[in-house]
């Protein structure tokens, strides 16, 4: 892969294994979130989760070989996502971002992301 990728200035696929994996953590034993994820098995949700951030970063593009374009607003539509639903993910997203240890700037740039998307995905008032 590039070398000048912040995917690869952050550890590559191992940082987003790690983030990925210690979110579903959170999210398998949340009472807010875990209903909301149609199958009884997480692990396809975390692979396509970490797939679609790799990419976002600069690292391979496997996420669209096999998903096509992300389209994610559409696709979380299914979900109701109200406030409640959006500050539990981001909840755990920040867990899982704290477990890293990565350079302050870095976490900074990934959380700054990570808030604004998940604030654009809310598609419930309530
Ligand atoms: C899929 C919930 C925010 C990226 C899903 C799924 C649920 C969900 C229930 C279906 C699981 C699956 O089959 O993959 C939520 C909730 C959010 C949220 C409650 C709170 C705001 C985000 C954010 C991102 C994201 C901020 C990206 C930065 C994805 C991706 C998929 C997905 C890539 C799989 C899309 C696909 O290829 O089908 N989400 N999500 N989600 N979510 Fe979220």
């Amino acid at each position: 892969g590039r070398a000048d990728t912040f995917y690869a200035a952050v550890g590559g696929e191992d940082t987003f294994r790690r983030l990925v994996a210690r979110f579903y953590e959170g999210v398998a034993q949340d009472p807010v979130l875990r209903p909301l994820y149609p199958e009884q098995d997480l692990g396809p949700a975390e692979e396509r989760l970490r797939g679609f951030l790799i990419q976002y970063w600069g690292g391979p593009s496997t996420y669209s070989q096999l998903r096509g374009h992300p389209r994610l607003r559409m696709r979380h539509v299914p979900f109701a996502i109200g406030a409640a639903e959006r500050d539990a993910w981001l909840t755990h997203m920040h867990d899982a971002l704290d477990s890293l240890d990565l350079a302050p700037a870095h976490a900074q740039v990934l959380w700054d992301y990570l808030s604004s998307a998940a604030h654009s995905l809310q598609n419930r008032s309530d």
